[in-house]
């Protein structure tokens, strides 16, 4: 079990190198946008614009070859509007606002399930009602990455989420059954996945642990203490 409490020795990592690679990273993550945006969405509208104007320049003849040819230019607008949507989560965060952090967890849980044809299962009890914005999105994002990864490296389809209200706080893990890795060697990896989550972790003073091991699995699990329910605490 690797902890990363608010003082650890990862602290000494020079900083920099950090902020580097966290600036370099949301570059990356604003290329890798733009591309899909040129690269997908865009060359799927040209294909459906051509697809249009063929039609208006030869219309069908009959009912059934409108119903064919509607039909597929329906599939292709379902399809633009899913890479739009997937882009979008990805992007903004006023779901999160909106519906409340237990819900937008569990409608981006059911998502991503839809989406890449794995099983997510979303466990939640005690969740405060009112979780601040900062602290929602840090949660809200560690799920994102851990589930990312767990897609990405557990070479399993089946991972669990929970959501927890402590005497304290809020618990968060991201679990699945896979392969499992060594987060020291990780954390020297290229990827900033890790690195991200934990800084926005610590930025809400949580403590972040990455449980584990070869062939056993992961589990990350996040804590983040509330001040609500400590000064509650306190004056109980
Ligand atoms: N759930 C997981 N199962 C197995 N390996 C993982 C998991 N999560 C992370 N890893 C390992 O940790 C590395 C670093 O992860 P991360 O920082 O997110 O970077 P990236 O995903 O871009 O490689 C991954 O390359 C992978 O080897
Ligand atoms: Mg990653």
């Amino acid at each position: 079990m690797v902890r990363f409490p608010a003082i650890s020795v990862r602290r000494l990592m020079s900083l920099a190198s950090i902020g580097g690679k966290l600036i370099a990273a949301q570059e990356a993550g604003r290329t890798r946008i733009a591309r899909e945006l040129h690269d997908d969405v865009n060359q799927e509208l040209a294909f459906l614009a051509i697809s249009l104007d063929q039609m208006r320049k030869g219309p069908p003849r009959s009912v059934s070859e409108i119903r064919s040819r509607t039909e597929a230019l329906f599939r292709k607008t379902e399809e633009i509007s899913r890479s739009l949507q997937a882009l979008s989560h990805q992007l903004h965060s006023s779901k999160l606002e909106y519906f409340g952090l237990v819900n937008a967890m569990q409608g981006f849980c059911r998502e991503f399930s839809d989406q890449h044809h794995v099983e997510v299962q979303f466990l939640q009890e005690y969740v405060p009602q009112h979780v601040p914005k900062e602290i929602s999105l840090c949660l809200f994002r560690v799920m994102q990455a851990g589930l990312t990864n767990a897609l990405k490296h557990s070479g399993v389809n089946r991972f669990e989420v929970g959501l927890h209200g402590t005497t304290y706080g809020v618990h968060l893990t991201v679990r699945d059954d896979g392969v499992g890795f060594d987060p020291d060697t990780a954390l020297r990896s290229e990827g900033i996945g890790i690195i991200s989550m934990r800084e926005r972790v610590r930025f809400v003073n949580g403590t972040l642990a990455i449980d584990s091991k070869a062939n056993g699995g992961t589990t990350i699990t996040v804590d983040v203490p509330l001040a609500s329910v400590l000064s509650h605490l306190q004056s109980a």
